[in-house]
């Protein structure tokens, strides 16, 4: 299948002759053209020498860019927290513990609730253009409700981060240590066979250094890969956890001392920027600035959950890179494709290179910039999932003129 007329292609691409197990720097071609074949991206190039193909897409000079990689988000929850965002517009401040609230909403729902939340919002994420996604679970805090969770959140993606140090629940509240060692033993025995990722919040209010190593080390023997919730609330040990342990990612780093961005700029740790929480709990944003000035890998996501951030749009949550944390449209584009797949550890998709998996979003628009030109309107208009149409796409494929 070819995808024409693109006016502008960002494909991200590996650099050739390079081994390379990731995507590549921010690259565009203009006036583009792009084969899929088996799901595949086979080949890309200007339109003009674009090879002849059994069905053609026709894009009208659109831009074209690779799927969006939401490498952090929390989708497997009931209920829901608006009163809180209410409450905060007026002067309240976040707090953690509302994550509770969640946790007896979820605890309370049957399968089937939170299976159809679920499958909404990754409906509404696949819309607006994300072809990858990340989901933790960490609204169960038990052995049996975490299990559910992340074997409900397989069933949407393989990127399953087990989440049962989010909070310590109320019935351990006076024995937390109690709850760590669930969390390193049985229940991660439970949640392991589902799940790729482990990860800890490491905060004041939910966990330490000392306990966020133990589950990280924990979850690594039991072949699990960790991510930790890092600096979101206050300055803290978080971000050089993340480095020690070797995590792929650390998220949040909205609080940054001198000495955590260096630890990040020395290390593979990718630094997850979520924006959408600062919008929504009116903290102050992330310094992307000072994260690139030094060198570290920077991604973007949504963090979609209902108490911090509940928006699914990866294109706001770069909109708010560009104007709030000053990051260019470029490395904001980069950041949530190519900078999600590298937190992801994912080399197949972020990019539009040859050998990725055909995941693109073409946008009714000329420059991957009107994301943040034109923040708010819905200018994705088609979007292709491992070279499929994602139903609802506004442009239609036509047959090959000559064929
Ligand atoms: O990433 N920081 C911890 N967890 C979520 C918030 C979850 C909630 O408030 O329900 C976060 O912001
Ligand atoms: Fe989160």
């Amino acid at each position: 299948m070819l995808i024409t007329n693109i006016g502008e292609l960002v494909s991200n691409a590996p650099d050739s002759g390079s081994d390379s197990d990731q995507p590549g720097p921010f690259a565009v071609i203009e006036d583009a053209a792009l084969v899929i074949e088996a799901g595949r991206v086979v080949w890309t190039g200007p339109a003009a020498r674009a090879p002849a193909a059994d069905e053609v897409t026709d894009c009208a000079n659109r831009a074209v860019i690779p799927g969006f990689v939401d490498s952090h988000a929390h989708l497997v929850f009931a209920g829901e927290r608006s009163a809180d965002f209410v409450a905060r517009m007026t002067g309240a401040a976040y707090r953690a513990d509302g994550i509770r609230s969640t946790v007896e909403a979820t605890r309370a729902a049957p399968d089937a609730m939170l299976r159809a939340n679920l499958r909404r919002l990754t409906r509404e994420m696949a819309a607006q253009g994300s072809t990858t996604l990340e989901c933790k679970s960490g609204y169960g805090l038990t052995v049996a409700d975490e299990q559910r969770s992340v074997r409900l959140a397989a069933e949407v993606t393989p990127e399953v981060s087990y989440l049962g140090a989010h909070v310590v629940p109320p019935e351990f509240s006076d024995d937390p240590g109690g709850y760590v060692d669930l969390v390193c033993g049985p229940m991660l025995a439970a949640c392991a066979p589902h799940a790729r990722w482990v990860d800890v919040f490491c905060e004041q209010g939910a966990f330490g250094a000392d306990e966020a190593r133990a589950v990280l080390e924990a979850g690594r023997a039991a072949g699990l890969i960790p991510r930790v919730h890092a600096n979101q609330l206050g300055p803290g040990p978080g971000v050089q956890v993340a480095v020690e342990v070797g995590a792929a990612s650390a998220d949040h780093c909205t609080y940054l001392t001198e000495a955590d961005v260096d630890a990040l700029a020395s290390s593979g740790t990718v630094a997850t920027l979520l924006p959408g929480v600062e919008f929504s709990t009116r903290q102050p944003y992330p310094d992307a600035r000072r994260l690139l000035a030094a060198g570290v890998t920077v991604a973007l996501a949504t963090d979609c959950n209902p108490g911090s951030c509940f928006t699914s749009s990866m294109p706001f949550c770069m909109a708010l890179a560009v104007r709030e944390m000053r990051m260019t449209t470029q490395e904001a584009l980069w950041s949530a494709t190519a900078g999600g797949a590298r937190a992801l550890r994912r080399a197949d998709v972020g990019h539009l290179g040859v050998g990725a998996r055909a995941d693109l979003v073409i946008l009714d628009a000329p420059s991957h910039s009107y994301l943040a030109y034109r923040p708010g309107v819905p200018l994705v208009a088609a979007v292709w999932q491992a070279g499929k149409m994602v139903p609802g796409g506004r442009l239609p494929s036509s047959p090959a003129s000559g064929k």
